[in-house]
């Protein structure tokens, strides 16, 4: 496995890779790596010839009073973690790189990005379609892999690609839950075990929408006031949004549409903010 740490480097084996006529995938990270991601990077190379995971902690992305500066970095065990998951090149640009002094150029998708996380986290998807268009030309990949769990994220991200003709597919893995049923998270390591008992509730709740809809339950209300009903019983955690959309669109809808609706959740437990969501 390369790593590649800058931009004309990255750039350079991309041209020669595309010369080569060697199909590139993409698997964009933030890094502290947990089987989520590999899973991720597993998938990226069941679809292509050359796995190119990027780890870079975008700035642009969190807000003034997020984690940014507490976001966990942990290069070495990344490396060997993806290495072990079949990556082939390892891309860690320098922030400085990214965004040198001045820089002033952001995509901004002005429709799906809106609701949900758009409300209390205004800036945040407009960080996230400007890094990935980034490396999306610095990396020229075929294809670029994202997980469901961020389910906004991937709607929003489908948005930018058409709307802009980037010509790249998006493939999208399945969410990762830990044997509790907690989805996999970069920010579940800050879950005291008590906190991360009372997280449950949140797979708990999306679970519960999921039966009731298999039992024929279409009405949003009464979906989502079981949802919120659940969560409720648990002093630590504070709802952000318990909202059912279009998995497109991320409207609300006032019917589920089976296969086309989510449950989105957004939550805090105690100071740890969590998003989870399942179709329905
Ligand atoms: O999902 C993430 O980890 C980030 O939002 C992404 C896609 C790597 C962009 O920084």
């Amino acid at each position: 496995m390369q790593t590649i740490p800058t931009l004309s480097e990255m750039q350079t084996q991309a041209q020669a890779l595309r010369t080569q006529g060697r199909r590139i995938a993409l698997v964009p990270t933030m890094g502290a790596l947990h089987d989520g991601h590999l899973s991720l990077v597993r998938l990226a190379a069941t679809r292509a010839d050359v796995v190119v995971v990027s780890l870079f902690v975008n700035p642009t992305q969190f807000g003034p009073s997020e984690d940014f500066s507490r976001y966990p970095r942990e290069l070495e065990s990344d490396l060997a973690k993806c290495a072990a998951a079949g990556a082939h090149i390892m891309f860690t640009p320098g922030v400085e790189e990214i965004y040198p002094k001045g820089y002033s150029t952001y995509i901004t998708e002005e429709t799906v990005a809106k609701p949900l996380e758009g409300v209390s986290r205004p800036a945040h998807f407009r960080g996230v379609t400007t890094i990935v268009a980034k490396l999306f030309n610095l990396v020229r990949p075929h294809l670029a892999v994202f997980g469901q769990k961020d389910a906004q994220q991937v709607a929003v991200l489908k948005k930018m690609t058409a709307d802009l003709h980037l010509g790249v597919e998006l493939v999208i893995g399945p969410t990762l839950r830990d044997a509790d049923g907690l989805a996999m998270s970069s920010r579940n390591r800050y879950l005291t075990a008590t906190q991360r008992a009372d997280a449950l509730a949140i797979p708990r709740a999306l679970r519960r929408a999921q039966e009731m809809v298999a039992a024929g339950e279409r009405r949003v209300d009464r979906l989502v006031a079981e949802a919120t009903h659940l969560l409720a019983q648990h002093r630590r955690v504070r709802v952000i949004y318990a909202a059912i959309v279009d998995r497109d669109t991320m409207e609300a809808v006032r019917e589920v549409r089976p296969g086309q609706t989510l449950l989105a959740i957004a939550a805090w437990v105690d100071e740890v903010r969590l998003i989870d969501n399942e179709i329905l």
